[in-house]
């Protein structure tokens, strides 16, 4: 598998998700939209809560996704964007400020000023995954999306940092290594699942989407097209499965699957008449629980992830300004009553979303579960639309909204010095 680049204009996502690790094969069409080659999809044994506690299980998990990818699409795989998620990601707003030097701002000083706004102290042990740009200002001007070529003395940059544990990152790269694979970049998990649902319109906006997974719950809130705050909370669907073993006394994969095919996250849109069957552990006989009493269980659990994503968009400053209202996806997202509960808690519109702009196996696709799958891809493709052809080494990938123009670098692994910025590309945040 390692060794050279994939086929033709093939980009491979590896989302390594707490219930499942998924690799999808995309190339771009020419309507700036994905069409899918090949999905592959194992079981996630090796991930707690978006970190790696067994690189055994999460590389033989790794191995059978990308197996059953490339045999679909047909191809070899030989290197991957790989998703990261977890509670040791943190991020800030952060500026900078440098002078023009020609008194008409160049790619240099863009650059020099993305430097000084990421030069903000970053705690030990935390390794910058993204620099991501929101707004210049030239000299008294504020509000500028596209400073190149503009004049005047003073550039100043306002910038979304993302900073990730180096031990967490470094242990994901371990795991994609030894199944012989390379790594294009690692990306914030919600930064890809929001390329992947999320409209310009709600970007611009204004939007919080979360992404519930299995293991986290993440959180990206964007404004006037930027994004501007991100968190993870370490609450998910796994939460809600053990809930429902616990309270039905039932074995875990029994509460998985109870909970997928019968629970409901409002407890007044369950029938109290619908019974079901729960099986019991050991050999008790099932018992029989009607639909409701499920929800009763379900209910408390989602409230209080709720309204810990509802505290943290007050917390973020931004509550007034999410217009769009809340864009909800991932696995924990499907439930019936879903978008009902949430919009009782946030008080404002909830769409439930899948991917957008796919083609070829778009029926698979189109599943909340496979936002952050097919998010890599847009942010891959965007890379290599926009890249002519160059290779990132899971280093940094600057988000110039505006005109929407990506830079990247390379960053090296103490983030004591940045490698020069290699180029730009338009991308289309
Ligand atoms: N129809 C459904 N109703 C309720 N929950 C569901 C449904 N389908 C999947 N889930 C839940 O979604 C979760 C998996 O979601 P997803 O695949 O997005 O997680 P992941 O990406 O593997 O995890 P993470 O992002 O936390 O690392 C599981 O907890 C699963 O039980
Ligand atoms: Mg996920």
């Amino acid at each position: 598998m390692a060794g050279s680049p994939n086929a033709s204009n093939m980009v491979v996502g590896l989302d390594i998700g707490t219930s499942k690790v998924v690799a999808i094969v995309g190339q771009a069409t020419d309507d700036g939209g994905i069409e899918i080659a090949g999905i592959g999809s194992h079981p996630s044994r090796g991930m707690k809560r978006g970190v790696v506690i067994n690189i055994e299980s999460t590389v033989q998990s790794i191995q059978r996704a990308v197996e059953e990818a490339e045999l679909m699409a047909g191809c070899d795989i030989h290197s991957v964007y790989v998703g990261v998620a977890g509670s040791h990601i943190s991020s800030m707003n952060s500026d900078g400020v440098v002078a023009i030097k020609e008194r008409e701002v160049t790619p240099s000083d863009i650059e020099r000023v993305i430097d000084s706004a990421r030069a903000r102290a970053i705690s030990e042990g935390q390794r910058v995954l993204h620099v991501l740009p929101q707004e210049f200002s030239i000299d008294a001007q504020g509000g500028i999306r596209e400073p190149l070529g503009m004049s005047g003395v003073r550039l100043e940059a306002q910038v979304h940092l993302v900073t990730a544990a180096a031990n967490a990152v470094q242990n994901i790269e371990k795991c994609v290594r030894r199944c012989g694979l390379e790594v294009d970049a690692i990306i914030l998990e919600q930064l890809a699942s929001s390329m992947a649902v999320l409209t310009e319109d709600e970007r611009e906006l204004g939007v919080c989407m979360v992404d519930i997974g299995g293991g986290t719950t993440d959180m990206a809130i964007f404004t006037e097209g930027a994004i501007r705050h991100t968190a993870v909370i370490p609450i998910a669907g796994d939460q809600v499965t053990n809930d429902i073993a616990m309270a039905l006394r039932t074995p875990t994969q029994h509460a998985e699957e109870i909970k997928v095919k019968y629970a409901c996250a409002l407890t007044h849109l369950a029938a109290s008449d619908e019974m079901i069957k729960v099986p019991s552990v050991g050999d008790r006989p099932a018992r029989d629980l009607s639909r409701q009493a499920l929800a009763e269980v379900v209910e408390p659990r989602y409230e209080e992830l709720f309204t810990l994503v509802r505290d943290e968009l007050r917390r973020s400053g931004y509550e007034d300004m999410v217009a769009a209202g809340i864009v909800l996806t991932g696995g924990t997202s499907r439930m019936e009553g879903v978008s009902e509960l949430a919009e009782e808690i946030f008080h404002m519109p909830v769409r439930i979303a899948c991917p957008q702009n796919v083609r070829g196996l778009a029926d698979v696709v189109r599943n909340p579960i496979y936002a952050t799958g097919v998010g890599l891809l847009h942010y891959a493709l965007q890379e290599t639309r926009h890249g002519q052809g160059l290779k990132s080494h899971g280093g940094v990938v600057a988000v110039h909204k505006g005109r929407n123009e990506l830079a990247r670098r390379d960053i090296k692994e103490d983030h004591s010095t940045l490698a020069r910025f290699k180029g730009w590309f338009k991308g289309n945040f």
